[in-house]
């Protein structure tokens, strides 16, 4: 077993680290504050190909694994998490799940302009009244022969005003249950899809939330993604995978506030030394490095059996349920590392601790990892 990564890796992890203090760190600040979408740095992720990272080159992604993309997502997200979301959900949800299901002419038609940032994706599973409990699809997609009829609304969707395609779930056949459902791919000039208000959230507040309405918007057979009936299962598998993404934004969340801990640690002086010379102090670096270290190992594990084509379902579902629960942990200790200073926004940690909680609800709550975790056990 080996556990070193290999240069092209650590060449990837630099010009992400790279990237995301020259590039995010000067308005990060000011993006969460003002809830300002990070558009022309997105525009850069896109150029320097972090939004189409596993995506075959000949589509216009960069080829890598899932190793280099969970490398990169640790980076992003200690700088700014609001970025690295887009990135996920560009990366895994919608990229990763047209490349995987769809038609040669879908990948030609919307892979390289999503893989190199030019247009970004959203991907519309949830519902107000269909969040965890996934298969309780409201949204209707009823067929008319050449076309869909999709009627309906969606909740929380990340990307919800910026993005130009829209990976939609909805319910074809109501009587065959979630076997009835199918994924669409939806453009944003389709007549009848209006973007809903935006919301007003505690953290990842550069990203750019949006509830969807569907007013009999025509969608055309050819945007269905796999088979009919296909759509619960499309979005089980592609969150899967994209349960990776957010679990490495989480370890990103967490490492990015012990290093701002550390540091400040070294800095601070009371009782005559610096604070780190404090057990008390010590001991909180000493877990959080731990965990960070654990939640790190559980995230690449799941990547490198991705990359194998392994099976990955437990790993990833594990590695976001543990990386989350290290971000919350972190983050509240690395605010109570700085004191005072924490609690105000020019150090950082009190914004990556409002970043944090969204790990555990996003992509499949703390609870649903729960449930796919104990099913593979006890199946
Ligand atoms: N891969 C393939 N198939 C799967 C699967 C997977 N990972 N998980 C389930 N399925 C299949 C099952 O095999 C079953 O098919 P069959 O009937 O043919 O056997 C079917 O899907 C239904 O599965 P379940 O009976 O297990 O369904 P359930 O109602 O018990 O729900 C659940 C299971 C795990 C709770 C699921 O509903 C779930 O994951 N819910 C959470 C949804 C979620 O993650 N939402 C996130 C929104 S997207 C988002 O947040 C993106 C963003 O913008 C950041």
């Amino acid at each position: 077993m080996l556990f070193n990564l290999t240069e092209e890796h650590l060449m990837i992890q630099k010009a992400a680290r790279d990237f995301a203090n020259d590039v995010l760190k000067p308005g990060v600040i000011e993006r969460d504050e003002h809830q300002k979408f990070p558009t022309e740095e997105i525009k850069q992720m896109g150029e320097l190909g972090f939004l189409g990272m596993m995506v075959n080159p000949k589509y216009g992604g960069g080829g890598m694994d899932c190793i280099s993309y969970v490398l990169a997502m640790e980076e992003i997200s200690k700088i700014d998490a609001s970025c690295s979301v887009v990135m996920s959900v560009n990366n895994s949800l919608v990229c990763w799940g047209i490349e995987t299901f769809g038609t040669e002419e879908q990948k030609q038609k919307y892979l390289p302009r999503l893989a190199t940032g030019q247009i970004i994706g959203a991907f519309c599973l949830s519902e107000p009244e269909a969040g965890s409990d996934a298969t309780s699809q409201k949204t209707s997609a009823i067929d008319k022969g050449d076309h869909y009829l999709l009627n309906g609304t969606k909740n929380w969707i990340t990307n919800g005003s910026t993005a130009s395609v829209y990976l939609v779930i909805a319910q074809t056949h109501a009587e065959l249950g979630h076997k009835g459902i199918n994924a669409l791919i939806v453009e944003k000039d389709m007549p009848g899809f209006v973007v809903g208000p935006k919301e007003n959230k505690l953290g990842i507040r550069g990203s750019d939330t949006h509830s969807l309405m569907f007013d009999n918007v025509k969608v055309p057979k050819e945007n269905r993604i796999g088979e009919d009936g296909f759509g619960f299962k499309f979005a089980m598998q592609t969150l899967t995978g994209g349960r990776i993404g957010i679990a490495s934004q989480a370890l990103g969340i967490a490492s990015g506030a012990y290093e701002l801990a550390l540091a400040y640690s070294k800095e601070r002086k009371a009782f005559g030394k610096p604070i780190n010379q404090h057990q008390a102090i010590q001991f909180k670096l000493a877990d959080m490095a731990t965990q960070i270290e654990a939640a790190r190992l559980l995230c690449l594990k799941a990547a490198w059996l991705k990359d194998k084509h392994l099976d990955y379902g437990t790993a990833s579902a594990m590695a976001k349920v543990f990386a989350s629960k290290v971000a919350m942990d972190t983050t509240i200790e690395a605010v109570q590392v700085h004191g005072g200073y924490g609690f105000v926004k020019e150090y950082h940690v009190e914004r990556l601790m409002r970043d944090a909680k969204i790990t555990q609800i996003y992509e499949g709550t703390t609870e649903v990892q729960k449930i796919v975790i104990s099913r593979a056990l006890l199946k």
